[in-house]
């Protein structure tokens, strides 16, 4: 495998890429319902949901659309503090829902306090924020904005996006009282990119059967009435249900504890390695993802140039987000890094260094 540090699409394993090629079945048929039966009740263990999860053939920003098209007749709060939270305040006004964003400073997290003072001022049928902000490797503090949410407006829905985060640090969806919880298939769950999965609460499908307007591809009403036949209302991605039936069995045989351990211990280790060689983290202390750091290129090194470098050993990471390109460069642990990679990538990176005069 050729280490993608990168915040996804990552690298996936070998026999689960195989697992693809099972070949095609009708998606109408007891085999393959017996397929989709068991990847839906696999996934809501890593939601920790005894909800329904939606599998649909979409990436993860199908699912944000889902969100306010579903739950949200008018008024949608959007807490915004990365690329990805904006997407989703994009998403709900394209859609034609009425939408206050709620602005926090990039590398900042959404407090609690600013939420409860937002829900104060007026009435929203949906809160939406990012878990993990890939874009600046935050981790917003979902438990606590969440139980804010509950006692200060307790009609509004949560909606949380955990796109890079899911299967790679502990959401716990029913516990929190999440509404809806949206990932993709190629970040942590180390799957190809092409499906989406959404955990839906029955409060929230009871929203959506009263919301018009709905849509027909992502309408939660139609997409139950098919679950619970074990189908979906239109062609699934069969290939990435194959996939996904049996990543599932490699996730729960690692433990999702264990799991989670893995993503945070290379966090620590890479945080550790910034600091130690002089650069800075983006994300404030206490709220920095386990799942991508964003490193501050405090060295004003050429992105381009280090992942030249590195492609000479088969590795690669991610540059800066938007405007943040060249300021910051992101470092992926998730999905199947192991801390060997980590440590072979931080070697690279110091020889890199060390060809600069930095060490
Ligand atoms: C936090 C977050 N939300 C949403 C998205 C969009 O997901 P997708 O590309 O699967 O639509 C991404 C993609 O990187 C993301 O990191």
């Amino acid at each position: 495998m050729t280490p993608l540090f990168v915040p996804g699409p990552v690298d996936v394993a070998e026999d689960v890429l195989q697992a693809q090629t099972h070949p095609m079945i009708p998606h109408r048929s007891a085999e393959f319902e017996a397929v989709f039966h068991r990847a839906e009740q696999k996934a809501r263990q890593l939601f920790y949901t005894r909800y329904r999860v939606f599998i649909t053939a979409s990436s993860g920003t199908g699912l944000q659309e889902a969100a306010v098209r579903n739950l949200a007749r008018e008024k949608v709060l959007a807490c915004v503090n990365g690329a990805f939270g904006k997407r989703w305040a994009e998403v709900a006004e394209t859609n034609g829902k009425t939408v206050t964003r709620l602005e926090v400073e990039w590398g900042q997290p959404v407090t609690p306090e600013a939420v409860a003072e937002a829900l104060k001022q007026d009435d929203y049928e949906i809160i939406t924020v990012v878990h993990n902000e890939t874009s600046v490797g935050l981790e917003n503090p979902i438990k606590d904005i969440a139980a804010v949410v509950r006692e200060v407006s307790p009609d509004t829905l949560i909606c949380v996006d955990a796109v890079s985060s899911l299967g790679g640090a502990k959401i716990e969806m029913d516990a929190w009282g999440l509404d809806m919880v949206l990932t993709s298939s190629q970040k942590c769950l180390a799957l190809p990119p092409g499906i989406a999965l959404g955990a839906v609460s029955d409060r929230a499908l009871a929203r959506a059967e009263q919301v018009p307007n709905r849509g027909w591809y992502f309408d939660f009403v139609r997409l139950e009435k098919h679950r619970l036949k074990d189908s979906t209302p239109a062609t699934p991605a069969v290939s990435l249900v194959f996939a996904l039936d049996y990543q599932l069995d490699r996730i729960l045989a690692e433990g999702l504890e264990n799991r989670f351990a893995r993503h945070e211990a290379m966090a620590k280790r890479v945080r550790s390695w910034a600091l130690d060689r002089g650069f800075g983290l983006f994300a404030a202390e206490g709220y920095r993802s386990k799942t991508v750091t964003s490193v501050k290129n405090t060295h004003e090194l050429d992105i381009g140039e280090i992942n030249a470098f590195l492609a000479q050993r088969d590795m690669r990471l991610a540059n800066g987000y938007g405007a943040l390109k060249g300021k910051t460069f992101r470092i992926a642990h998730m999905g199947e890094l192991q801390m060997t990679d980590i440590e072979a990538l931080l070697a690279a990176l110091d020889d890199f260094l060390a060809e600069k005069g930095l060490r």
